[in-house]
């Protein structure tokens, strides 16, 4: 591959229309509506309502249901997942992750039910479903919410039906690196009307900042020209030369919750989500088209664990995430380093699990799949703008490192 050129870790899907809906002055509550409305059709509720990031929707809709109580939550994964109970008044309750799916252990959540909790929220991680049907049933026996972290995962289905329908309610984020973006946002979708009312009025306290939207569009152009491989190439150099060791995903509580994170979501990011729901069905094909690819090139390879995808599960991909396993020869420090030298940068989702992240500093072991995984894994780059040769240089690159150790 032109070594001029630098495969980066994320690059968000966005075209010109997208980019011109900065001049949309006429963008106004109504496109909030249309969003909430087609997002909760396209998942399959009768309700969404928008945030300013899936941690406010996440934030929002714990407060709404519990206080003083504990939540359930995977101990693999970012630290909103916690910051956002935290926040709520609650407190996370860790259960350890299936070391092949990364997805929350059923017989783990069990261990943790106590007369504290009142929710169990797992995450679709990196775009793949949950075992809903399992978590479902523990919500029946002790008579508990449950409530899907999808931030991850639209469009992701369990049992041909989109995830985010399963519980009381769900979160999707419109981050930048989501599949579906508007650089920041969050919604929440429920068939609850209960609920749905709640997160009316928790919406009302957030006001919208003047031109916020606007410079969210910006920033969301910026990223998808710096992210282009010829200029990421440039800028991964420069900053590399400041930062000789990757420090990037170091987990830190966000505590309290910052100021900054207190405002609505944006009519005009409503407009660009709108643009990007219609093309979402095809960015999942894509993804999809080249995880499959990956697979097919890298399966057998010895300890390299490729991702699952379970009988019950459609995977969007969100993330590829290989976990290099002490028998791959070298670590998943070393093989980043390696694809860094052909022009590949994989990414560390993530480099900490959260039991032992500095607020928790938890002792003991009983999540310990969930540290194995933040030690060995690594992310493959696999976005819907990668062409072809770029998929085929990423696991060719995998391939050569592993015939060289
Ligand atoms: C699993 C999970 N939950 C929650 C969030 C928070 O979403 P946001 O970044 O939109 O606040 C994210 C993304 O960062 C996530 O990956």
């Amino acid at each position: 591959m032109d070594m001029l050129k630098l495969i980066c870790r994320d690059r968000p899907t966005i075209g010109l229309t997208e980019f011109l809906s900065i001049f949309d002055i006429y963008s106004g509550n109504e496109e909030i509506r249309k969003l909430e409305e087609k997002f909760a059709k396209y998942i399959g509720t009768d309700y969404a309502v928008t945030f300013s990031t899936g941690r406010i929707a996440l934030y929002c809709l714990y407060k709404s249901l519990a206080k003083g109580k504990e939540i359930i939550v995977p101990a693999f994964g970012c630290m909103p997942i916690v910051d956002s109970v935290v926040w709520s008044g609650n407190q996370p309750r860790f259960a350890d992750i299936d070391i092949d799916t990364y997805n929350i252990n059923i017989d783990s959540v069990r261990n943790e039910i106590n007369e504290k909790t009142a929710i169990i929220s797992p995450v679709h991680l990196f775009g793949l479903p949950a075992d809903l049907d399992s978590l479902l049933e523990l919500k029946e026996k002790y008579d508990l919410l449950l409530i899907e972290d999808a931030a991850m995962a639209p469009g992701a289905e369990y049992k041909g039906r989109k995830v985010g329908s399963f519980g009381d309610a769900a979160v999707f984020s419109f981050e930048r690196s989501k599949l579906l973006t508007s650089y920041q946002g969050g919604i929440v979708t429920t068939s609850s009307e209960k609920i749905y009312g709640a997160l009316q009025s928790s919406k009302s306290e957030f006001k919208n900042k003047f031109l916020n939207g606007h410079k969210n569009i910006l920033k969301l152009y910026f990223y998808h020209v710096v992210s282009n491989p010829y200029v990421w190439r440039i800028l991964y150099n420069f900053w590399r030369r400041r930062h000789p060791e990757e420090t990037e995903n170091i987990g830190v509580a966000e505590q309290p919750l910052p100021k900054k994170y207190l405002i609505d979501y944006a009519p005009i990011q409503a407009n660009v989500a709108l643009k990007q729901l219609k093309k979402l069905d095809l960015f999942i094909k894509k993804r999809r088209k080249n995880a499959r690819y990956l697979t097919k090139k890298l399966e057998g390879v010895e300890g390299l664990a490729l991702p699952e995808e379970p009988d019950y599960a459609k995977h969007i991909y969100a993330r590829y995430v290989v976990r290099v396993k002490e028998d791959f020869g070298i670590d998943r420090m070393q093989l980043k380093e390696e694809l860094l030298k052909r022009g590949v940068d994989a990414g560390l989702w993530y480099i900490y699990s959260l039991p032992y992240t500095d607020p928790y500093n938890r002792v003991g072991d009983s999540c310990q799949n969930a540290l194995i995984s933040s030690q060995q894994t690594l992310t493959l780059p696999n976005y819907p703008s990668l062409n072809d040769e770029e998929v085929k240089h990423i696991a060719e690159s995998v391939l050569e490192i592993k015939d060289n150790v």
